[in-house]
């Protein structure tokens, strides 16, 4: 049985003060938010030490990087590492979110090594794929879902796969208020999860949470949650605003 995880990316956004309100307005909400559901609040480095000390009271929010640096340390001026972010609190981290690929130039190569890192180090990785407009215009989706997912995942065993999620973010539906629909969303994931049980069997595939991300916002959430391989939401936009992120939290729950 898969958790619903409900994580919010925050991106390059958000002042100190601003974080700690927000904070403090998810955890004053918490408790509408029904108990099976998972939260994880993914803030800029800075504040990750901050938003830990904040959620020293609840274990239900966890604690997520954006980035993580493959090696353990060393001279990679501006990089954190998979240990560094597990001493700041964090249990979880992305990898291959889409503005990595595409803003920063991370290609596969790099990417493999960022997840390898982040298993080895102890932390639930969240490895983001997508599609930009043009490839799915050109009907190449699921080809591209392949290739992200052969580059990067290839070769990893039972035990790590069970630390994996997957997050579906087509680039085209980022910061554009332009979400995927509910049918199409569900197809891509059903699409992913069908690669994983070819991949690493069918046991594996069917623990392996797949995300949906990409303009998640509190009224069209429950739809896209209610699909069956639709395992929760990687939220951008949405999720810097305490009553929008419990909003999307609660959705489809049969509480509002
Ligand atoms: P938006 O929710 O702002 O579209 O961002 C999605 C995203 O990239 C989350 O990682």
């Amino acid at each position: 049985m898969r958790t619903t995880l409900i994580a919010g990316n925050w991106k390059m956004h958000l002042l100190s003060e601003e974080a700690r309100q927000l904070v403090r307005g998810i955890l004053a909400g918490l408790a509408r938010v029904p108990s099976e559901r998972e939260l994880l609040l993914i803030p800029p480095y800075v504040w990750l030490m901050p938003v830990a000390a904040q959620l020293r009271e609840t274990s239900r929010v966890k604690l997520g990087g954006q980035d993580v640096h493959w090696e353990g340390e060393g001279a990679f001026t501006s990089a954190i590492s998979a240990s560094m972010l597990r001493d700041a609190g964090c249990e979880y981290v992305l990898v291959g979110h889409s503005e990595r690929r595409h803003v920063f130039g991370d290609d596969a190569r790099t990417l493999a090594r960022k997840l390898r890192a982040a298993l080895a180090g102890g932390l639930q990785a969240i490895y983001c794929v997508g599609e930009q407009l043009a490839q799915r215009e050109a009907q190449e989706t699921e080809a591209v879902l392949d290739r992200q997912l052969q580059e990067v995942l290839g070769g990893l065993g039972t035990e790590e796969m069970q630390r994996l999620t997957l997050a579906y973010e087509p680039v085209w539906a980022i910061g554009t208020g332009r979400t995927a629909t509910p049918e199409i969303a569900q197809q891509a994931h059903a699409h992913l999860r069908r690669r994983l049980a070819e991949e690493f069997g069918e046991a594996v595939a069917s623990q392996v949470r797949i995300l949906y991300g990409g303009s998640v916002k509190p009224d069209n959430a429950a739809e896209l949650l209610a699909q069956t391989d639709i395992d929760g939401a990687l939220v951008g936009g949405a999720s810097l605003a305490a009553e929008s992120f419990l909003g999307i939290a609660m959705a489809g729950s049969g509480v509002s």
